[in-house]
């Protein structure tokens, strides 16, 4: 299958493109190439054949024609985005113009494409998006694929919106579309603003290590190259129409997941006082939803797909990840706003 993937060159599209390439499949990688963009996530593959790479704005909608002329994909895999949420707090105008328009500008390239092609059997476009679209939980419950949405930040709110385009056009227009909400993803190749980088590069640089609030936030978090799989299981076998929730059955307050790295490293970076001890309370993110946690169940049963690894397991991959490969992150901390804090509103 030839895969369009918007969005390669950033952290959970990359993944994509390299487990697509892994599996035989052709990938087109169309991304514009923002602040959080890195092509050295996707080297790997690049020298391959079966890959191709477009910097291209999913706002131009002349580009995207072109595109989908030229490499005649067979699917879409829609992962461009602006993905921070306190980025988000700071400038909602960016989220409102990829999230929203980029999407809405994707999915009518997409549609006059497969027109063209008479409506061939067997496309897909699979619409990549976010549990906070749910909002907040309380201590107990889960979202399911039925759960309101209730999105609270701009960011979230920019990829409910998103969500409603494309199953509109899945509705309206017949557009053959998939589906899925996925928590929050780790692992190698993670931009260094978001929580865990951030925890594992301060504490290697002897600098405090920032908790927002009382770091009593939960999320359910989802190991990146787990997150490439299930996308590619649901793009294969996913039912058309439907949307499927994706966690890694791994909920942790913050503070725990970030005393947890600490006390990887601990093991393997030893110092003479441990690391938890540069944890320091800041103030809170503006609006800060207080749970997620996901409901696996529908992925689960009807594809047969679960995570592979445990909240510990893949941290320890992480950990070693970045102590391995300093030459990726270290150039990356000077981009703007990296290492400064954002979006206290
Ligand atoms: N990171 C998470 O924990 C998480 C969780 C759930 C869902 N998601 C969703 O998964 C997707 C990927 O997230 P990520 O963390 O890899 O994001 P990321 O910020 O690491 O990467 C986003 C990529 O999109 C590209 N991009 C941005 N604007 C573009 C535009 N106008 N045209 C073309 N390309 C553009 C960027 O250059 C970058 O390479 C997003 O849609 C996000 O909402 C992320």
């Amino acid at each position: 299958m030839k895969v369009l993937v918007t969005g390669g060159a950033g952290f959970i599209g990359s993944a994509v493109v390299r487990h697509a390439i892994a599996q035989g499949h052709s990938v087109v990688n169309l991304d514009v190439l923002t602040y959080a963009a890195c092509l050295t996530n996707v080297a790997s593959v690049a020298g391959s054949p079966a890959y191709a790479f477009e910097q291209v704005d999913i706002r131009d909608r002349a580009e995207l024609d072109r595109v989908f002329a030229a490499h005649q994909p067979d699917a879409v895999m829609h992962l461009a985005a602006e993905s921070h949420v306190d980025r988000s707090i700071d400038g909602p105008g960016d989220f409102i113009e990829t999230n929203i328009t980029g999407t809405y500008h994707l999915l009518e390239a997409a549609r006059a494409y497969w027109l063209a092609c008479d409506r061939f059997e067997g496309f897909r476009f699979h619409h990549i998006s976010t549990d906070e679209v749910f909002g907040t939980l309380g201590d107990t419950g889960q979202f399911t694929e039925s759960t309101p949405y209730d999105p609270r930040s701009p960011y979230s709110a920019s990829k409910a919106a998103s969500d409603h385009l494309v199953r509109a056009w899945s509705e309206t227009y017949g557009l053959p579309v998939v589906m899925t909400n996925c928590s929050n993803n780790y692992g190698p190749f993670h931009f260094p603003e978001k929580l865990v980088p951030v925890v594992i590069l301060r504490a290697l640089a002897g600098e405090p290590i920032p908790v927002y609030g009382e770091g009593l936030n939960v999320r359910d978090w989802l190991y990146v190259e787990d997150h490439a799989d299930a996308l590619l299981t649901v793009l294969e076998k996913g039912e058309l129409g439907r949307s499927y929730n994706i966690g890694g059955e791994n909920e942790a307050r913050n503070i725990d997941l970030v005393k947890m790295i600490c006390e990887i490293l601990d093991v393997k970076r030893p110092q003479e006082t441990p690391y938890a001890d540069l944890i320091t309370y800041v103030a809170d993110r503006p609006g800060h939803d207080l749970r997620y946690a996901i409901d696996p169940t529908r992925i689960a049963t009807e594809l047969g797909w679960r995570p592979s690894v445990t909240l510990e397991q893949g941290l320890e991959k992480t950990v070693q990840w970045y102590l391995d490969n300093e030459d990726w992150w270290r150039p990356l901390q000077n981009r703007a706003g990296v290492g400064t804090r954002l979006g206290t509103g």
